[in-house]
């Protein structure tokens, strides 16, 4: 596991922004997972100046999610779905063609699952998975003590992520108590591992992840076990390494 310690969450989103370029430079039809959550709007926006300034065409570029909220409709702007529309593919001036994720508003959750679990499969794979962490150690919506080996399902989440996550809605009742995440044996099949952590509520998890064992206590710290895994961090979220 490499560790990059840059000084902000600024530098942060454009050193990974400019992994991102490098890679659709050498396969333009790269498949990009990304991540939703405050920590990696820098990288989405560094990479759409990329884009604008023609610095790298993305084009081609796929998108897949990471994750969503099981019973917000579609459209909801919170839904992971439209997030994900709204601060990625739009701005980097693609369709929702090229882009991919679970269907949070199935009536059949658990077939939903395994259907995006074989459609990522089927697309050849993720190349590069952009990943945040919970104040937890979750990454997608993988909560602690998440078998390592997990698929794409359907999980509860902890009240401390409900509460992380209660910002984003009008009242913390709102937040959905169920998810569908990708599991960690589904992230760890991508190519290439980012994850990003920025301010000073992240130093905990940053540190059980990097130093700590791996531990289906942290989810996180599953990355120590890939073979091509980068964690940025802040100097904030670096502070307990
Ligand atoms: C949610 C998402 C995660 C994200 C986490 C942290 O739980 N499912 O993918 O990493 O929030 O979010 P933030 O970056 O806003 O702290």
């Amino acid at each position: 596991m490499e560790v990059v310690i840059v000084q902000d969450a600024k530098a942060g989103g454009e050193l990974i922004a400019e992994s991102i370029a490098g890679l659709l430079r050498r396969k333009r039809d790269a498949l990009l997972g990304v991540a939703t959550g405050s920590t990696p709007l820098p990288v989405y926006q560094a990479l759409t100046a990329k884009v604008r300034a023609g610095e790298v065409d993305a084009s081609g570029a796929r998108i897949a999610q990471l994750d969503e909220y099981v019973g917000l409709p579609a459209g909801h702007p919170e839904s992971y779905r439209s997030v994900v529309l709204r601060e990625v593919v739009e701005p980097l001036g693609l369709t929702e063609d090229a882009f991919m994720g679970p269907d949070g508003a199935a009536e059949d959750v658990q077939a939903a699952c395994e259907a995006y679990d074989r459609a990522l499969a089927e697309s050849g794979g993720v190349d590069l998975q952009l990943l945040g962490i919970g104040t937890d150690g979750h990454i997608g919506f993988n909560e602690p003590c998440s078998s390592l080996a997990s698929r794409t399902r359907i999980k509860t989440l902890t009240r401390q992520t409900r509460e992380d996550n209660a910002r984003f809605f009008d009242s913390p009742d709102e937040v959905p108590h169920h998810v569908i995440t990708q599991g960690i044996g589904t992230i760890l099949e991508a190519r290439h591992l980012v994850l990003l952590a920025t301010g000073e509520g992240k130093a905990e998890a940053v540190a059980q992840t990097v130093e700590g064992p791996v531990a289906a206590v942290v989810p996180a710290s599953a990355l120590q076990l890939h073979p091509h895994a980068t964690v940025v961090v802040d100097e904030a979220a670096a502070s307990k390494l």
